[in-house]
């Protein structure tokens, strides 16, 4: 069980580190209780994964007798299930990881937008790079105005369907499996909001990347690095009609990289990865140096840098490597304090090596009350495969490599467009 217990040691107070044999009584009454729940596809699947290790150590975890969430599958998730990932037992063991979320989660899930998050057993570093490499990756929960609770931002809506416990492991049952996140460019296609022009802007900026295999910094496009070589980071993209908006004020800055550079850093906190809890009343630094405040009131989440203030559309679009907010506004700062930033990256990257063990809400006690019945048509539909953004753009392979002054004409076909 050698490889149970390094997943272990990574996950948990070393004094667990002790219970990593499976508890075979655990487990069949475990699967006693999914069966009565009429959820028994789900059994065959655990077993099938527990012929590898790092199934073994998913078994031998939630079987510890410490609280546990389950997100369960039920027998049609199961069999509408992409066949990519049930075909691919390496896959099919992680996706499982991404289902097990260590810690007690029973308390009442609040009302979207307060959204829970919480740290799943998926580390496999094919699909989790986030700062400080050790972080496991997160699935993200709500309830939505229909009373139900939501998995939220996958790309077939997931929902609790009922709700079970078995001792310690609380068992909620969902109606579709839960899709490890996705690159960037994967998730873009499918965003309702709208995210192609935003990637267009972020595709004429360059940014230096040092490779470590080569000890050599590489200018790559900031589109680039967030789709791959940062780890750790949280973007506000404004949305397609953000974009359109701020046409002109774009505009006038085209051609000008180093202010478009400016400004797409004062979008971004490198080096952090800070889900919604977490942007309560309290101030970041930018990518760019610049402060980034937060604030939650009655009407939603909003971030403010200089003198412009965008609502949270859609906060939480977790990726491999970092998070999306999606915005109402694009951030018009071209301020630059180089000094705060070297300083902010710094901090992060000492805060990065940090323990990663959470075993309850990340962030939660830092949110503060809202008002979810007034909050103003903030979104609440799940990334579906649906584009219904209102406006209509070039694919996002036919925008690869445009030039920072195609971005004027790009914006202006967006205006016309609308
Ligand atoms: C295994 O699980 C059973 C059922 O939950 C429990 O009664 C028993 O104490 C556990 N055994 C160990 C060694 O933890
Ligand atoms: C998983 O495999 C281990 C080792 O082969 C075995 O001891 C254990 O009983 C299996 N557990 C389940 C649930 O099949
Ligand atoms: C698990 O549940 C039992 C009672 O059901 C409780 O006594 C015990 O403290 C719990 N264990 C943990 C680690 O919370
Ligand atoms: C599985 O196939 C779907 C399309 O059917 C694709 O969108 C997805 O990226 C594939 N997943 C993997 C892990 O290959
Ligand atoms: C949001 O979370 C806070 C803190 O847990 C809670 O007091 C508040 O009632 C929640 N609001 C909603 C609408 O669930
Ligand atoms: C890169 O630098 C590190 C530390 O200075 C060194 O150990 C490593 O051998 C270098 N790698 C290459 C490919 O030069
Ligand atoms: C990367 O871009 C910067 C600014 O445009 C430039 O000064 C630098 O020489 C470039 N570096 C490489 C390795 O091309
Ligand atoms: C952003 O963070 C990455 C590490 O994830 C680092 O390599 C890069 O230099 C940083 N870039 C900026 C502009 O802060
Ligand atoms: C480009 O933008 C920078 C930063 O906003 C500004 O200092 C510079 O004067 C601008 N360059 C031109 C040619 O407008
Ligand atoms: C955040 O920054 C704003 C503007 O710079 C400032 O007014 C506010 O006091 C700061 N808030 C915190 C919690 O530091
Ligand atoms: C919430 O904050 C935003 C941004 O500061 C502001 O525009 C809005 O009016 C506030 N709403 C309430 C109800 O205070
Ligand atoms: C922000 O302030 C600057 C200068 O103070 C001004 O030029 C700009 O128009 C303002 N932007 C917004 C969106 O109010």
């Amino acid at each position: 069980m050698k490889t149970s217990s390094i997943l272990l040691g990574a996950l948990l107070p070393a004094a667990a580190i002790a219970q990593i044999e499976q508890n075979e009584t655990f487990i069949t009454g475990l699967f006693q209780t999914l069966q009565n729940s009429g959820v028994t596809s789900l059994s065959d699947v655990l077993t099938q994964i527990n012929s590898s290790e790092v199934g073994q150590g998913l078994l031998a975890n939630i079987s510890s007798g410490s609280p546990y969430l389950l997100f369960a599958p039920n027998n049609d998730a199961l069999s509408s299930a992409p066949e990519n990932i049930t075909g691919d037992a390496g896959l099919l063991t992680d996706t499982i990881g991404y289902h097990i979320v260590p810690g007690n989660f029973s308390s009442s899930i609040p009302t979207y937008p307060n959204i829970t998050i919480g740290r799943t057993l998926l580390t496999d570093p094919r699909f989790v790079r986030l700062e400080g490499g050790n972080k496991a990756q997160v699935a993200a929960w709500a309830e939505r105005e229909d009373g139900r609770t939501h998995v939220l931002n996958q790309r077939n809506d997931s929902t609790v369907v009922d709700v079970t416990s078995f001792e310690n492991v609380t068992v909620y049952i969902i109606d579709h499996l839960l899709i490890i996140p996705e690159n960037f460019s994967s998730t873009i296609p499918t965003n309702n909001e709208g995210l192609t022009a935003i990637e267009t802007i972020l595709q004429t900026v360059q940014t230096p990347v040092f490779n470590t295999s080569t000890n050599e910094t590489a200018n790559v496009t900031l589109f680039q690095a967030l789709d791959v070589d940062w780890h750790g980071f949280t973007f506000f993209a404004p949305s397609n009609g953000a974009v359109a908006n701020a046409s002109s004020s774009l505009e006038s800055l085209a051609g000008n990289e180093t202010a478009i550079q400016a400004v797409l850093y004062n979008h971004i906190i490198n080096g952090t990865t800070l889900y919604s809890p977490l942007l309560a009343n309290q101030n970041f630094t930018s990518t760019a140096g610049a402060t980034l405040a937060f604030t939650i009131n009655a009407t939603g989440q909003y971030v403010t840098s200089a003198n412009t203030t965008a609502r949270i559309l859609q906060p939480d679009v977790l990726l491999p490597n970092g998070v999306v907010h999606v915005i109402d506004s694009v951030l018009l700062n071209t301020e630059e304090d180089p000094e705060a930033a070297s300083s902010a990256i710094a901090s992060a990257t000492s805060v990065a090596t940090e323990s990663p063990t959470e075993t309850e809400p990340v962030g939660f006690s830092q949110t503060v009350s809202l008002d979810a019945t007034a909050t103003g048509g903030a979104d609440s539909t799940d990334a579906t495969g649906e584009s219904s953004g209102a406006f209509v753009v070039p694919g996002r392979n036919a925008l690869v490599g445009l030039s920072v002054s195609a971005l004027a004409v790009l914006v202006g076909a967006l205006v016309t467009l609308a």
